[in-house]
């Protein structure tokens, strides 16, 4: 499954729902939480249900967002969400480790609940200072965990920052839960770009998080999902770069050479991984 785009669909609108698997997204995340009003709760966690069992998604994958722990909505989701069948559990609002193990074992507990033999994995949003300050411990409380998104609307509100285009509210936020996932070996997963028409600050703020290593990125909108993809995908030059330097460094292997060089640049190791996650993404 590719992760470049997570594409957030609000889960009381059977419209949107029924065309998930057609925008172009890698991901759908059906949204039980700020998408829906406190009185649709539970008409939306239905029709989401109805969503994943009678109009499942095919050659995506699938997420739910959940309600957070802290609401009385969460557990009802959790229970209905794995028993109908999703990839992934969303939870968002998560700031501690022990948090994360609390929903590792509502996975579990469900599963056996329903008789599911299916592997759920969580998806954490961390949106909160204190959620950013345990972004390691978070990421590595549990094995049931496979990537954090970083909601930087709720993280700005609870700064009294301000939320810009250019993002420099966020960069902190940003490298610190981006390090936290490298170190932890989970997918690192952007905020989405908040400003629906701004389709030339939507690309620019995509290529920076490429350039720091995010594994993907979240989507507010159907008509972002393709340029978040183009700019997850490695340009031409650098697919054809990454091919040389595997064959150089073949080549230097078989021949028990050491150092050897590439347009004037030594090929190392670093280098080496650099290339192989150019190939992986040109391939995924
Ligand atoms: C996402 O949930 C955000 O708050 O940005
Ligand atoms: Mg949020």
């Amino acid at each position: 499954m590719r992760n470049r785009t997570f594409l957030f669909m609000p889960g009381n609108n059977p419209g949107m729902l029924a065309s998930a698997q057609c925008l172009g997204a890698d991901v759908v995340i059906f949204d039980l939480e700020d998408a829906v009003a406190q009185l649709e709760k539970d008409a939306a966690r239905t029709l989401v249900s109805h969503a994943l069992t009678e109009l499942r998604p095919q050659g995506v994958g699938v997420t739910v967002r959940i309600n957070g722990l802290d609401t009385p909505y969460w557990q009802a989701d959790m229970q209905a969400v794995v028993a109908a069948g999703t990839d992934f559990v969303m939870v968002p609002k998560i700031e501690s480790a022990e948090q994360m193990l609390q929903v590792a074992e509502a996975i579990e507990s469900a599963r056996q609940k329903c008789g599911s033999t299916a592997t759920v994995k969580a998806l954490a949003i961390i949106e909160t200072p204190l959620g950013i300050e345990n972004a390691y411990a978070i990421a590595s409380a549990s094995k049931t965990l496979h990537g954090i998104l970083l909601g930087a609307e709720d993280f700005t509100a609870s700064m009294g920052a301000q939320r810009t285009a250019e993002g420099a509210e966020i960069a902190y936020a940003r490298s610190r839960l981006l390090t936290a996932c490298k170190a932890a070996g989970v997918l690192a997963i952007d905020t989405p770009f908040p400003f629906v028409s701004d389709l030339e600050g939507l690309e620019k703020d995509a290529a920076f998080a490429v350039q720091l290593g995010f594994d993907g990125k979240a989507v507010i909108s159907p008509h972002h999902v393709h340029r978040v993809n183009q700019a997850f995908m490695p340009a031409p030059d650098k697919v054809n770069w990454a091919r040389r330097v595997m064959a150089t460094a073949r080549k230097a292997s078989e021949e028990g050479k050491g150092a050897v060089s590439l347009d004037g640049m030594m090929i190392d190791l670093p280098i080496i991984k650099r290339a192989e996650r150019i190939l992986l993404l040109a391939d995924a």
